[in-house]
């Protein structure tokens, strides 16, 4: 969580450090802060809530610097208040430090450091780096580069996870960054370097990244940038060119990042599908390639992710095993990783995340491999964490994702899990061929229908107004369905703050059907024809108990009277979740719109969870 900016150049620092917490504001928003080097001393300005009020406190003073770090918070260790805020001095105010991360071991190095005579100042782990950095450099042996040295020998001493930022007084042209399963990137500009933990925020700079690894020291000057390995001995590293369009990191004229991710959604599929599959050809993925002997001596597959990500490997699961005929498991990254599941060389694990930093997934997919799995990363974003650590990856071409909830990643990993599905059944041969190919065409027409679906947004508009003053509401489904029930009512709680469960259709009678009385809202999605009759009666036992109902879909409904319909366009069972999720995705923006709140970043929660 938390989100790091630094520049060092020849621009002045601090309005750059500002656009990029901005950009990554997403990553964290309870507390923000900046240090530059002004006159020889480290000037820091820091303050509770959003980046603006940050923002603010720069117009009140004139800051000059050419180097910066800057860091957005989502409070982990200490509440959010301006003190514990970064950046972070050490006592003798010569070293600062921004971290992204959790230091596990922080009470025994703040208790080793206080017997050394170091106070603190604020109740987070991070304290401890400035002043390790200080004891080291103060008591470090002669070397040629004493400042990395002694960054060097307090990482040595950290245990958890971070990215690290750190500037010096002494060193007014230096900045030396370092992370471990904490995402950092650099960017390299010309006679000016960037500093990120995530791409977009510095994409108006520059489009020329360095994707730092773990345990790797980068030294950065205004026109140099050093790589060394946790030896600190120097190599030189691959420069990355980022395709995206900054643009498409902003709001293009929408009120919200949010409201343009789900109306980007007929693209986001089309640049998805790209050029996986063209009709009566086999799908291929270019970087992928697994073997008919290896595939066919997977025996199980398990699909770990966190939340959305999650919900999307339901859906998975479904094509997976109806295509490809290998029994599929979904699993909860962090449930996963501690559960001891069984798994050998048999096993193929795939792991679903858009950021591809989360670290409970991130962690399940190191347990597969320890135990001698395949592991397959599906990410959005290139060179991210998960896709260097797993042994093959596949990508959504969604785009930048900024809105915490997240919309068009969900979609695009939808569409790609069922690809990669069809593309096992054809390595496979375990499915009918005119089945797979009515099963292409059906996902290639889905940008068309995502558009017509959308064109559906008044209806849920109104739907909207007239529910959002609620606090309770229920989601059903039966199958693919009910995995979009979950994404539904999830959606709903992440930006609308209402509670709301998802329920099996079929498991209404086994509960929670004592909770429907007069007026509670019943939101169902109906789109396999198979199980539309059942899923009806289990309506008509809601609406006997007086439940408002709003039914999303794609088949024609007699004698039945429901409070509102969303009629969405028929397709293929396994990819309706693509289409059937979008009026559920609008109704929570457009409930979080008329309750008034922040649909970008909701409280508590972050769009990247790199902490456990
Ligand atoms: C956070 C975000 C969710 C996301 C989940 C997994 O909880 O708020 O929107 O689904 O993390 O993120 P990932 O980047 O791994 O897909």
């Amino acid at each position: 969580m938390c989100g790091i900016v630094g520049y060092i150049g020849k621009q002045k620092a601090t309005p750059i450090l500002i656009n990029g917490l901005l950009s990554l504001e997403y990553r964290g928003y309870d507390s923000s802060g900046l240090a530059v080097i002004e006159n020889n001393s480290i000037a820091i300005l820091k303050d509770k809530g959003r980046v603006s009020n940050l923002e603010e406190l720069t117009k009140n003073c004139e800051l000059t610097s050419h180097i910066g770090i800057a860091h957005t918070r989502w409070a982990t260790h200490g509440k959010p208040s301006k003190e514990n805020a970064h950046p972070h001095l050490d006592n003798s105010e010569q070293f600062v430090v921004v971290h992204n991360g959790i230091i596990e071991n922080y009470h025994e190095l703040r208790e080793f450091l206080t017997q050394k005579g170091y106070h603190f100042l604020s109740q987070t782990d991070t304290e401890v780096i400035p002043n390790l950095i200080h004891y080291y450099y103060s008591n470090g042996i002669a070397d040629e580069d004493p400042f990395l040295r002694a960054v060097k020998s307090a990482v040595d001493d950290l245990k958890g996870s971070y990215a690290i930022e750190v500037i010096s007084k002494l060193y007014p042209d230096k900045m030396i960054v370092v992370r471990k399963d904490s995402p950092l990137v650099i960017g390299k500009g010309n006679g000016e370097n960037f500093v990120a933990s995530d791409i977009p925020a510095i994409l108006s700079y520059t489009k020329d990244f360095y994707l730092l690894d773990d345990n790797e020291y980068a030294v950065l000057s205004a026109d140099t940038i050093h790589f060394y390995d946790n030896t600190l001995s120097e190599h030189s590293k691959a420069i990355k060119n980022i395709e995206w369009d900054a643009t498409a990191a902003e709001k293009n004229g929408y009120e919200d990042y949010m409201l343009k991710e789900i109306y980007e959604q007929p693209n986001a599929i089309r640049e998805t599908i790209g050029s996986h599959f063209t009709l009566g050809e086999k799908c291929s993925f270019d970087d992928l390639s697994i073997e008919k002997d290896y595939l066919s001596t997977i025996n199980k597959i398990f699909i770990v992710a966190c939340g959305t990500a999650m919900h999307a490997g339901l859906v998975g699961k479904n094509a997976m095993e109806k295509l490809c005929h290998i029994p599929t498991e979904v699993d909860i990254a962090s449930e996963f990783r501690y559960r001891d599941p069984i798994i050998d060389e048999k096993t193929l694990c795939i792991y679903i995340s858009q950021s591809g930093e989360t670290a409970d997934t991130i962690a399940a997919l190191k347990l597969a491999k320890s135990k001698g799995a395949k592991t397959l990363a599906v990410s959005n974003v290139i060179g991210s964490s998960i896709t260097r650590e797993a042994d093959y990856t596949i990508y959504t071409h969604a785009g930048p994702e900024i809105a915490v909830a997240s919309t068009k990643a969900y979609t695009s990993q939808v569409v790609l899990m069922v690809i990669l599905a069809i593309y096992f059944a054809e390595t496979l041969n375990s499915c009918d061929t005119s089945e797979l190919e009515s099963l292409k065409s059906d996902i290639l027409d889905l940008p068309s229908k995502l558009e017509a679906v959308l064109d559906e947004t008044r209806t849920i508009e109104r739907f909207a107004k007239k529910i959002y003053t609620e606090h309770d509401m229920y989601f059903l489904g039966r199958g693919s369905d009910y995995y979009v029930a979950m994404e539904g009512s999830l959606k709903l709680k992440e930006i609308s703050y209402i509670h709301s469960e998802a329920y099996a259709a079929g498991e209404l009678k086994h509960g929670p059907i004592a909770l429907i009385e007069n007026g509670v809202t019943v939101i169902s999605i109906l789109t396999n024809p198979n199980l539309v009759e059942k899923c009806i009666s289990n309506i008509q036992e809601v609406i006997t108990r007086g439940a408002k109902t709003l039914v999303i879909t794609n088949q024609k409904l007699h004698n039945v009277h429901f409070d509102f319909v969303v009629n969405i366009p028929e397709t293929n069972s396994f990819i309706s979740p693509i289409l059937s999720v979008v009026p559920l995705q609008l109704l929570s923006y457009y409930i979080a719109k008329n309750k008034g709140l922040d649909v970008d970043k909701p409280r508590n929660l972050a769009k990247s969870v790199t902490v456990e």
